[in-house]
């Protein structure tokens, strides 16, 4: 038999988009990485960011052009800009939010699960092709000082110019973080994408919107492999995967691996009349006034609060042993309303230039307003969805969870130790949520593990209970119930196995509840500057000094140590604020019995000997 073989027709070979490629790049499977996610999304160039100024002005000035920003009036708020969501766009989605762990065992039962390679596979349709029209845009980052050793390399495309100049601001993004990445240099790869082509599979075009954005949305974590793949939304935490992505569920999973910890937490310095200066980070559930604590202003003389974090740090046991701690990021990414001169004066003169505006009204003469920023709202505002407004309107002005993007560095009270790239040594750590019963202003653990016992049963009530009921409680352990990248009784045990490192160089942790309420259901405690009572008292137990009263769930301070009698807080009030009623807490016990309950082996046995303790200790006293 005599057979002719006809070669096989070899299909052509796509394109891969201009500016894919970089020979420069000393990451071989950074360089690959950006090339395939460009063959699998389409776009029509592709941009390697280098975080200059004049990048920032370029691009600003493009989103000016197309719609997506509003320039603001430069002579009252330079360089800044107001961008307006789609109004499904507002916020975390954290239904759609997923840890995509080999095991699911090692998601539960806090994250929602998905199988890596099944939700590669559904992430591969809805990448296919999503970028045409468009530029994809690859931003190398530091989080952390460049080149500390706390820090840690990652690199973001996206296909959002919003979110581009936005990490230029939260991170220390462009050429100084891509030049740190060498040949074995691990980096964290973020694939982001507003899920919006401009032009469809066919080459029919599409009209470009202000805020691009797909109803359905995905934000996605691979630990096994430290990526994260984020589908169809624009908005902070779901598109600036630096954020709550990486500085805290993929860099709790790298924490857990190499004996660290990334932490929902503010870091502040704190200097006393002595000069000497305390390191604090404080844990809090979202919207507990974390930029406020992080921002205070103490009304005691002769303290001082310097700003270093207001929302995440990553605390790592260093060479003498003790705990140091970096902000990770490079800007605030605060909710505007109720942000105001007397609220907080210290972040407006943050937000005062080069800040980018989200979801904010816009004033007739170019500024920005929120509810809450003056007590009179202007007669006629842009809302912001671009609709007029008055103060007549039912709707509020600015969306609730309307935001500012600003850096760091542009706070007045900013501590020279965010520059430290070695982090701060920490003097204590503090945990608080919102809680009208029960939980007094200040107390102290008796040790690390008893702190850690405290982080996890950290939470909020909904309502205003009576005085002596305990509303039904949302528990949210160390502020991290959204943001633990692993199985969280997992993470309660990693925490216990840090304080075995550390020893009796490990910081005080101390618990905070600015919110408890009296019999009338009015707040007893004034907060805000008055919280740097709260603070001194801390500073002055990490040396050592003054004596505490003992109560069951740790050491209160004598409610004169707090100097809070020139208050003039209502009769009674400072007392009731550092009491611990027993029928309550016993109460909370047998909550907490349950909700350890929920995470079944996971739960370490260290916490629950912390429980029958306390019940002990409630029962005899
Ligand atoms: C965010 O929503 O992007 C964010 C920063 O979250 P939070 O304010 O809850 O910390
Ligand atoms: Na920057
Ligand atoms: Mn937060």
């Amino acid at each position: 038999h005599n057979h002719t073989f006809a070669p096989l027709p070899v299909p052509p070979l796509p394109e891969v988009p201009s500016g894919a490629w970089r020979h420069d790049v000393a990451n071989r499977d950074l360089a690959g990485w950006v090339a395939r996610i460009a063959l699998l999304t389409r776009p029509d160039e592709v941009v390697w960011c280098d975080g200059s100024e004049e990048e920032w002005a370029r691009m600003t000035a493009r989103m000016v052009d197309d719609g997506t920003l509003v320039r603001l009036d430069p002579t009252l708020r330079p360089s800044s800009f107001l961008a307006r969501s789609d109004p499904d766009d507002v916020a975390r989605v954290e239904d759609r939010t997923f840890v995509c762990s080999s095991r699911e065992e090692d998601a539960g039962p806090t994250n929602n699960w998905r199988d890596p390679l099944e939700m590669h596979a559904e992430l591969d349709g809805l990448f296919a092709g999503c970028m045409r029209g468009r530029t994809l845009y690859v931003v190398p980052y530091s989080m952390g000082p460049i080149g500390g050793p706390i820090s840690q390399l990652g690199v973001q495309i996206t296909d959002s110019p919003y979110a581009v100049v936005s990490l230029s601001i939260m991170t220390r993004a462009g050429d100084e973080a891509l030049a740190l990445i060498g040949p074995d240099t691990p980096w964290v790869a973020g694939v982001h994408s507003v899920g919006f082509p401009l032009r469809n599979a066919d080459g029919t075009r599409r009209d470009d919107v202000a805020w691009p954005c797909n109803p359905v949305k995905f934000v996605t974590h691979f630990p096994d492999e430290n990526s994260i793949w984020s589908f169809g939304s624009g908005y902070g935490g779901n598109a600036l995967l630096s954020k709550k992505c990486f500085a805290l569920r993929i860099a709790s999973t790298m924490a857990r691996d190499q004996g660290w910890l990334a932490e929902h937490m503010l870091l502040i310095k704190l200097t006393g009349p002595s000069g000497e200066a305390r390191h604090v980070a404080a844990a809090f559930p979202s919207a507990c006034g974390k930029t406020n604590l992080a921002m205070l202003e103490p009304t005691l003389p002769r303290w001082r609060v310097e700003t270093i974090g207001d929302d995440i740090a990553w605390l790592r046991p260093g060479p003498d042993g003790r705990l140091y701690a970096i902000n990770p990021e490079a800007g605030f990414f605060g909710v505007a309303p109720g942000t105001s001169e007397a609220t907080n004066p210290v972040a407006m003169a943050t937000i005062r230039e080069h800040t980018i505006f989200t979801n904010v009204a816009l004033t007739d003469d170019g500024d920005v307003w929120w509810e809450g920023k003056t007590s009179v709202a202007p007669a006629h505002l842009v809302d912001w969805r671009g609709n007029d407004w008055t103060p007549s309107s039912t709707t509020p002005a600015a969306h609730p969870n309307a935001r500012f993007t600003v850096p760091v560095e542009q706070c007045p009270t900013l501590s020279d130790d965010w520059f430290a790239s070695d982090g701060v040594p920490l003097d204590a750590i503090v945990f608080g949520g919102r809680r009208a019963t029960n939980v007094p202003l200040v107390s102290e653990a008796f040790s690390w593990q008893h702190g850690v016992f405290v982080g996890s049963t950290i939470s909020s009530e909904k309502t205003a209970a009576q005085e002596g009921t305990v509303g039904e409680l949302r528990r949210d352990p160390f502020g991290m119930l959204p943001f633990v990248g692993y199985n969280m009784g997992d993470y309660w045990q990693h925490w216990l196995d840090i304080g075995e490192t550390l020893g009796d160089k490990a910081p005080k942790i101390f618990q905070v509840n600015w919110f408890r309420k009296g019999a009338d259901g009015s707040f007893l405690w004034p907060g805000f500057g008055e919280n740097s009572r709260v603070l001194a008292w801390i500073a002055r137990r990490t040396a050592g000094n003054e004596t505490t009263v003992r109560t069951p769930i740790g050491f209160v301070p004598e409610p004169a140590a707090l100097g809070a009698r020139a208050l003039g807080l209502a009769d009674g009030a400072l007392e009731e604020l550092l009491t611990v009623h027993e029928e309550p807490w016993l109460d909370e016990c047998a909550q907490t019995e349950e909700f350890f309950g929920r995470f079944g082996a996971a739960t370490p046995q260290a916490l629950w000997d912390e429980l029958s303790e306390l019940t002990e200790r409630l029962t005899v006293s």
